[in-house]
């Protein structure tokens, strides 16, 4: 699919990061974007500074209700929907048996249900066109999850098995869609919680632009492409993983130390 004037594009978890980042890359291409976040101020900021037509949707992505109604407020006022990216998502990491059940309930309905009600309103749009893309923005931690990120990586995963199957269910349709498996990039994601990061977490200095991975994703989606992994390093580690894990382990700790591996058995 083109991307350009013409594209309408719903981008959850616009206010902030990646999803900020595809809104900007898509704003600058001509598309109609549709701005989707809790935090309205932010959303409504950004929208001014963008070029073209853009919609504020206020929306909780844990709330299918609220999802609903972004969905349908967005095709309305645009006139149909042809991008959809479910990017919204939250973390919170530490060792899962020190982990308040709140936060991994948090993280499952925001990251996982999140992305289940984004794709169930927006897709009957794309398959009554018969024609469209989704994006689901999944997780390295998908291809290989981390201690402290058990839960994390459990909703990052349920997305990609989602997205996998889903991408097969829609050939034919005219309707596609591309999983993104991030690495570290640097945006707030971290920024509640950056005082108690696990020591193999190097983020700051070391993670890529969230409009270098945006990039990549609207290449994606012209493309056609299944995944979209950056930086590349995500992409060895799980073929690796899928291959070997004690090799992947072992390549862990020479990049990330110890405490991204523990056990040798
Ligand atoms: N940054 C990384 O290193 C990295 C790595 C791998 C994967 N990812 C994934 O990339 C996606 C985007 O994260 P980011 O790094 O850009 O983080 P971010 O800077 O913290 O942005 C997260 C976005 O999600 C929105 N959001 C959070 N909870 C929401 C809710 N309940 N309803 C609607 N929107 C909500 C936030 O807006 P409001 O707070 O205004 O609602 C914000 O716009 C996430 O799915 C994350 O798991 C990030």
């Amino acid at each position: 699919m083109d991307l350009g004037p013409g594209t309408r594009a719903l981008v959850t978890g616009a206010s902030r990061g990646i999803g900020r980042a595809l809104a900007e890359a898509l704003a600058a291409r001509g598309a109609t974007v549709g701005l989707a976040a809790r935090s309205a101020g932010e959303l409504r900021a950004l929208a001014a500074a963008l070029p073209g037509e853009r919609h504020v949707l206020r929306c909780d992505v844990a709330d299918a209700a609220s999802v609903r109604d972004a969905v349908e407020a967005f095709a309305a006022a645009a006139g149909g929907l042809d991008l959809v990216v479910a990017n919204a998502g939250i973390t919170h990491y530490g060792p899962f048996r020190e982990q308040p059940l709140e936060q991994a309930e948090q993280m499952t309905r925001v990251n996982w249900l999140g992305t289940l009600y984004t794709v169930h309103f927006a897709l009957p749009h794309l398959l009554a066109a018969s024609r469209g893309h989704l994006v689901v923005v999944s997780s390295g931690a998908a291809l290989r999850s981390f201690p402290g990120a058990a839960v994390y990586g459990a909703t990052k995963a349920a997305q990609r098995m989602f997205a996998e199957a889903l991408r097969h269910e829609l050939a034919g349709t005219g309707v596609s869609l591309t999983t993104v498996f991030p690495g570290e990039i640097a945006t707030s994601l971290h920024d509640h919680e950056r005082d108690r990061m696990p020591a193999w977490y190097h983020g700051g200095d070391d993670a890529a632009q969230p409009a270098e991975l945006a990039a990549k994703i609207l290449d994606g989606v012209e493309s056609d492409a299944r995944s979209v992994v950056h930086p590349p390093l995500v992409r060895l580690l799980g073929a690796l993983h899928n291959l070997n894990p004690r090799a992947s382990d072992a390549l862990l700790r020479r990049l990330r130390g110890t405490t991204a591996a523990p056990r040798r058995d």
